[in-house]
């Protein structure tokens, strides 16, 4: 049956263990997956720019033995009005697979109703499922199972902090995050938030005995026209060496990447003993892999 990976509620917590149980087995065996995709094609249709998740989908494609295709919007008739329908047919015809990244995740749905083959969100405004997937399996890689552990969140309440969400839904892990005023996670996008999530104004509340500490960009992509007055509201939210002493000890610092170093995250924990953002670059990797064999094969 045909399945897409639009939100991570799209995915069960048994689903969601298994695909993180494939991609370390595909990172601890590498050479035993080539090939398997030989044959097939993974469209990347992307309004946004992207470093990790174009290229990691492109090589984990590669070492499959599959093909990619990048789509930029404005090159295709989409940017002269041909219909969101009309393309997501077409497009069905010649691809295996489409990974979009965009605004809007009515769109991506859209597309995904018309579609005749998997969809995968790439990142939208409102989630970045693949992300938190990669994320949860470096968790799982650096502290065992993420059901046991107490997670923090520290930044904006953006389309990665509601994906955390829509983890902590799933797996029941405790979540508490902590957000300026006024840029809470938008609750009409996760209607029934479960008591193991706890919301607060207060970053050193939210990191207290977390074993992960998660932030993200104050000013995520296409928020560039309130750069100013985000940096204003979110000072007091940097995570540097202060809130991290708040945590355990061993607690691990996450940020998706990319950091805009000495606002979010101070150079010393993003370079430190506790950071695990480099290991997150390199699981999208190994997660996108399980990801594709899971939707196509
Ligand atoms: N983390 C992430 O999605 O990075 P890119 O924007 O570089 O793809
Ligand atoms: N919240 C960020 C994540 C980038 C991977 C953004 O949407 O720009």
């Amino acid at each position: 049956m045909k399945r897409h990976l639009l939100r991570l509620t799209d995915l069960t917590d048994r689903e969601i263990m298994d695909l993180i149980d494939r991609a370390l087995q595909i990172k601890r065996e590498r050479r035993l997956f080539r090939g398997e995709l030989r044959g097939y094609t993974l469209g990347l249709l992307f309004e946004k720019v992207s470093t990790r998740t174009r290229l990691s989908f492109e090589v984990a494609m590669f070492r499959l033995g599959g093909n990619t295709i990048y789509i930029r919007p404005q090159d295709t008739q989409l940017s002269r009005d041909e219909s969101i329908k009309d393309t997501a047919i077409v497009l069905s015809l010649y691809l295996d697979a489409l990974a979009i990244r965009t605004y809007s995740q009515r769109l991506v749905e859209e597309i995904a109703s018309y579609a005749k083959i998997p969809v995968i969100n790439a990142l939208t405004d409102s989630f970045h499922p693949c992300q938190i997937l990669s994320d949860l399996m470096t968790v799982t890689e650096k502290k065992g199972d993420p059901r046991n552990l107490k997670i923090a969140w520290v930044g904006d309440g953006n389309n990665v902090a509601n994906t955390w969400i829509h983890a902590a839904m799933i797996l029941g892990f405790p979540l508490q995050i902590a957000t300026p005023k006024g840029y809470e996670p938008e609750r009409s996008l996760i209607p029934e938030i479960p008591s193991n999530i706890v919301f607060t104004n207060d970053p050193c509340e939210a990191v207290r005995d977390a074993d992960v500490i998660n932030t993200d960009v104050w000013v995520s992509m296409g928020q560039e026209g309130f750069k100013d007055e985000k940096i204003k509201a979110f000072e007091g939210f940097r995570l540097g060496r202060e809130l991290l002493a708040l945590a355990k000890e061993d607690a691990i610092v996450m940020h998706c990447l990319p950091a805009h170093r000495g606002q979010e995250i101070t150079d010393e924990v993003m370079d430190g003993p506790n950071s695990a953002v480099f290991l997150q670059a390199e699981n999208k990797l190994y997660m996108h892999q399980a990801i594709l064999k899971w939707l196509l094969l």
